[in-house]
């Protein structure tokens, strides 16, 4: 018997303008990827299917956001009832790395969750395809964050060649599921 109270597990994905939201959700949603940066403005999501350890199906409704407009432009609504939140830096960016505390601080503030210590987030580091001479976050340092942040799940991710989306997003589906 289930005991999820909706069919729909709300994720939303936040970060630094520029560090691969959009192109992490159209490479798990529908396997493309484009070179071409064109900023996301406002937010909108896909939807995907999720088999979660081979017995459960649920929707997974993936919401990207903008990086440039901060929580500016989002009411307070929007980020109600999300089940998993998605924080993605990128590994060449030292910047992107430096603001996941403030985009987690933020979102739990907007979100209005009543459990913040156990609100499941994920934390991505993406473009690991780069070349090593351009990535400036060490795995360390990012294994470090992850732990203060309450040991949240930590994946090295490319939406470029693939590495490691289903994985992230499958432990996305499961913590979202453990919230719904
Ligand atoms: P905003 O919509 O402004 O918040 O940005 P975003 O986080 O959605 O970034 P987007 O997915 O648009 O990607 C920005 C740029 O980085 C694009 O040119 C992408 O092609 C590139 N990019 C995204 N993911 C990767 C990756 O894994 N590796 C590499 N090398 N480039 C990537
Ligand atoms: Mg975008």
């Amino acid at each position: 018997m289930s005991t999820r109270k909706k069919n729909i597990l709300k994720v939303i994905i936040l970060g630094d303008s520029g560090v691969g939201k959009t192109s992490l959700m159209h490479r798990y949603v529908n396997d493309k990827y484009s070179q071409q940066y064109k900023a996301t403005i406002g937010a909108d999501f896909l939807t995907k299917e999720v088999n979660i350890d081979s017995d459960k199906v649920a929707t997974m409704q993936v919401w990207d956001t903008a990086g440039q407009e901060r929580f500016q432009s989002l009411g307070v609504a929007f980020y109600r009832g999300a089940d998993c939140c998605v924080l993605v830096y990128d590994v060449t960016n030292t910047k992107s790395f430096q603001n996941i505390k403030s985009w987690r601080d933020e979102f739990l503030v907007h979100a209005n969750v009543s459990t913040p210590e156990t609100f499941p987030f994920v934390l991505l580091g993406n473009k690991i395809d780069t070349d090593d001479s351009k990535k400036v976050v060490t795995n360390k340092a990012a294994q470090e964050l992850a732990a203060s942040l309450g040991n949240i799940p930590l994946f090295f991710t490319s939406a470029k060649t693939a590495i490691n989306v289903d994985t992230a997003f499958q432990e996305i589906a499961r913590s979202a599921l453990q919230q719904n």
